[in-house]
């Protein structure tokens, strides 16, 4: 088969080292890709909603399967467009339509999904500019803190949460009287603060059947202890020590059977990956939100904990008979830590010189923000790499994954050198 991956960042890079091992695999592309995914097939350069370019792309390498990354082109209609073009029409898209993709790009219609077919979620209301003074009233209904939720994509910015009710009440005016963040906000989902821990559950779907994939947990913030702004993510570990055999039999029960009946019940024709991100709230897991895709950086230990044939899994996505397939899991520990640039995820530079060491360490490089500069690999993003390793336990794992940060060499590198403390034993 011949495939082609959408996207450049950590994500994209596991899935093209993952698809790259398949027997099944021809030729692999990645459109745009980056310095690393250039080692397991070909980039492409385009960008990813020109989807009059991915036509010409698909028609000229004769793509025979086509796996998106990223949220965006998903929201925007990629498989839709795929499904109604002549040429295009039979070739499989991995990752939801329109109408499946709305999950992640609409908040308040996820928690109309939620509510409708009976998934555990916090209890919410919905506002708009003529709505304010009722949406300020229900906040003072609430306890604090307030959690105020643009409801369209907002960069991963989009959720406020706040401890003082006045500030809540004018953060929600400034939403929406003020489009604080854009059209993303003409809609504010406010709901109850869920407390607990969070963790994030995978599920590959056809639309009828589906497979649970190793659940993960990310580090949002920057800082250590998770202090300071939010990131795309700074590292993850799969498996998660307290979602154990019976939270994810009640994940199962609870949450994915009735979110993938949901589908069906509404007619959504779902094929791809459901990102389900859950809080534990003493023992009891709700959903805080779906995302339509994998995440980033947690399919970095979620798909090296597979060892099954990845493209041989979505095969059976795209021929819908993913109950003919199994799912291998290594009961191995993965950790990745991220390298960032230096002020992200404020501003940062691009462009620095990269310089990688691994002899001797079986840790798995997966390239974010990289890019060639005259042959050489330099930064070109926040997210730099994500280094992946394996260990009998956390501490195991995650050793490796800093000895090889110590490895890598560019002006302004960072990372968090807590990742996994708060879940080891
Ligand atoms: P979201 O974009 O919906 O994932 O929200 C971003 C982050 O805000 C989540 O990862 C949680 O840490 C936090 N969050 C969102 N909703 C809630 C909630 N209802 N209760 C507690 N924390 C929340
Ligand atoms: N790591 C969180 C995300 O991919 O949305």
């Amino acid at each position: 088969m011949n495939v082609l991956i959408l996207g450049s960042g950590g994500r994209e890079h596991a899935f093209a080292w993952k698809i790259a091992q398949s027997k099944q695999l021809q030729n692999l592309y990645i459109a745009p890709g980056n310095a690393g995914t250039a080692n397991c097939g070909t980039n492409i350069s385009l960008a990813l909603n020109d989807f009059d370019a991915i036509k010409n792309l698909v028609w000229e390498k004769n793509i025979d399967m086509v796996v998106v990354g990223p949220e965006d082109p998903l929201v925007n209609g990629i498989h839709d467009y795929f499904l109604q073009d002549e040429v295009l029409k039979d070739i499989p898209v991995i990752g939801p339509k329109k109408d499946g993709a709305i999950l992640e790009g609409s908040k308040d219609f996820s928690k109309q999904f939620m509510i409708r077919h009976g998934i555990p979620t916090a209890r919410y209301q919905s506002f708009t500019s003529e709505t304010l003074k009722q949406g300020q009233a229900f906040l003072a209904t609430l306890n604090p803190p307030f959690v105020l939720k643009a409801d369209g994509l907002a960069a991963g910015k989009g959720v406020l949460i706040l401890d003082n009710l006045k500030e809540a009440q004018q953060e929600l005016e400034a939403m929406l009287v003020n489009a604080k963040f854009g059209k993303a906000s003409a809609t504010v989902v406010v709901e109850e603060f869920l407390k607990g821990i969070e963790l994030s559950v995978f599920v590959l779907t056809d639309g009828k059947h589906y497979k649970i994939l190793p659940a993960a947990k990310d580090y949002k913030r920057i800082g250590e202890g998770d202090t300071g702004l939010n990131t795309g993510g700074m590292g993850a570990v799969s498996p998660v020590p307290f979602a154990d055999e019976d939270f994810i039999k009640k994940v199962e029960e609870r949450i994915v059977k009735p979110t993938i009946d949901g589908f069906v019940k509404d007619k959504i024709d779902y094929r791809g990956f459901v990102f389900i991100g859950l809080m534990n709230c003493n023992g009891d897991p709700y959903v805080i939100e779906y995302n339509c895709r994998m995440g980033d950086p947690e399919t970095e230990v979620v798909l090296p904990r597979i060892q099954s044939d990845l493209l041989d899994l979505l095969q059976g996505v795209a021929q819908q008979n993913l109950n003919e397939k199994s799912i291998e899991v290594t009961p191995d520990t993965a950790t990745t830590v991220v390298l960032v640039s230096g002020g992200y995820p404020g501003d940062y530079e691009k462009g620095k010189k990269i310089d990688i060491q691994s002899a001797g360490s079986d840790t798995l490089i997966f390239h974010s923000g990289t890019s060639f500069s005259q042959e050489h690999v330099v930064t070109n993003g926040g997210r730099v790499f994500a280094l992946t390793s394996f260990g009998k336990s956390i501490s195991e794992a995650v050793t490796k994954s800093f000895r090889q940060a110590e490895q890598i060499h560019y002006e302004g590198k960072y990372y968090r050198k807590d990742i996994g403390r708060d879940l080891m034993s």
